[in-house]
């Protein structure tokens, strides 16, 4: 049998397989509250081991994109319970992807009151999904030490939220340009305070809100998502050894507090070195999310560089994802006009197998 089917028994996670649906941002929660939409969508895709969800915000300046979902209000809470539950009887595992935009967000995205923070005063470039269209990036205004510290206190926060609305842990997300990781590039951060310059200075915020988090729910449910070499959403890229340096310290980092998984994003890949130092440094579980076919990523976890592998669109547009690998039918369409609007269209109705035969026998 393939190993993608196989169950995986890692020291913090026991998953029925060792597939992962990687975090997606679909934009379904009105009011950014999670809903029975929502618990229907992820309990379609529960063939996975474990689900990650979309990006989540532990407050309301980090809700940078519309209609994104926030764990920080009693019924953000009770909506979450409700696909909790819901993806549980399908049988799988479920981790909150913890995200807070930062700079890569628009005002008119935020609710009232609220304004765009980033973790210096460095504008991004290009333009962002709003309601009214396309629209440049909001300047954000640079974070202070107290402003760094709330932030921090709203991941704990958040992160225990998320364990009373029923999930199993929470992912944080440091990858793909977001504040985490605005903080942990130097061209992004040009701080000069203890949160800026040094490599140790500028993952600072990242370990603290780790170790916090750690020590309020338990390691055991705690996973980080890094993307190194990754330019997207306005990161500059830095020399390739300082990116080198900065990621593999940072596994050894989180190694010493024991989280339960290290999940690296990055397609096409990063250098073999990178990868090969980080898995050195992190002996608990590595998922590796990287543009994969079935077969891709049968031969990582064949080849024993990664423990769990991650498809993001193949769920996205094929709710029996593990159904169709494993009969090599073919997969639906991604509809790209779809991702993010409101509603079910392109969203909890990509046909599955039973569907199509149903109809065509
Ligand atoms: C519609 C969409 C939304 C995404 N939202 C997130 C997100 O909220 N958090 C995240 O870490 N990655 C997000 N990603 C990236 C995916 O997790 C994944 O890394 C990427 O799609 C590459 O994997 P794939 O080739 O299997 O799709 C998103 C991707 C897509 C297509």
């Amino acid at each position: 049998m393939k190993k993608l089917f196989m169950p995986y028994r890692g020291a913090a996670l026991q998953l029925k397989n060792h597939v992962v649906m990687a975090p997606m941002t679909r934009s379904r929660a009105i009011g950014n509250v999670p809903n029975e939409l929502m618990a229907i969508y992820y309990k379609q895709r529960s063939g996975a081991g474990l689900i990650i969800t979309e990006g989540t915000s532990p407050s309301p300046e980090g809700l940078g994109y519309p209609r994104i979902p926030g764990i920080f209000t009693d019924a953000q809470i009770e909506g979450w319970k409700g696909v909790t539950s819901s993806v549980h009887e399908g049988g799988s595992k479920i981790f909150l992807q913890l995200m807070h935009t930062g700079r890569i967000a628009h005002s008119s995205n935020l609710p009232e009151g609220h304004q765009v923070v980033g973790f210096s005063a460095v504008k991004a470039a290009g333009e962002i999904y709003t309601d009214n269209g396309m629209l440049e990036y909001s300047a954000p205004v640079a974070l202070d030490e107290a402003g760094i510290a709330r932030i921090i206190d709203d991941h704990v926060k958040a992160a225990e939220n998320a364990i009373a609305a029923g999930f199993d842990g929470v992912e944080l997300h440091g990858a793909h340009g977001y504040l985490l990781e605005q903080s942990l590039n130097p061209y992004v951060n040009n701080r000069e305070d203890n949160y800026g310059g040094s490599i140790e200075n500028r993952r600072r915020m990242a370990m603290e809100i780790v170790q916090k988090i750690t020590a309020s729910i338990g390691a055991d449910k705690v996973g980080l998502r890094i993307s190194p070499f990754l330019t997207s959403n306005d990161m500059p890229s830095y020399e390739e050894a300082a990116v080198h340096e900065t990621y593999v310290q940072l596994a050894r980092e989180v190694n010493r507090l024991g989280i339960a998984y290290l999940h690296i994003s990055n397609n096409p890949g990063i250098p073999e070195k990178t990868h090969q130092d980080i898995r050195e440094a992190f002996a608990n579980t590595i998922i590796y999310c990287n543009g994969f076919t079935a077969e891709t990523a049968e031969e990582k976890l064949q080849d024993g560089s990664a423990d769990l592998v991650a498809f993001g669109r193949s769920f996205l547009a094929n709710p029996d994802f593990m159904e169709r690998i494993e009969k090599n039918s073919p997969l639906n369409e991604l509809d790209y006009n779809t991702l993010y609007s409101p509603g079910e269209k392109g969203y909890t109705d990509y046909p599955e197998l039973n569907y199509i035969s149903s109809i065509t026998s």
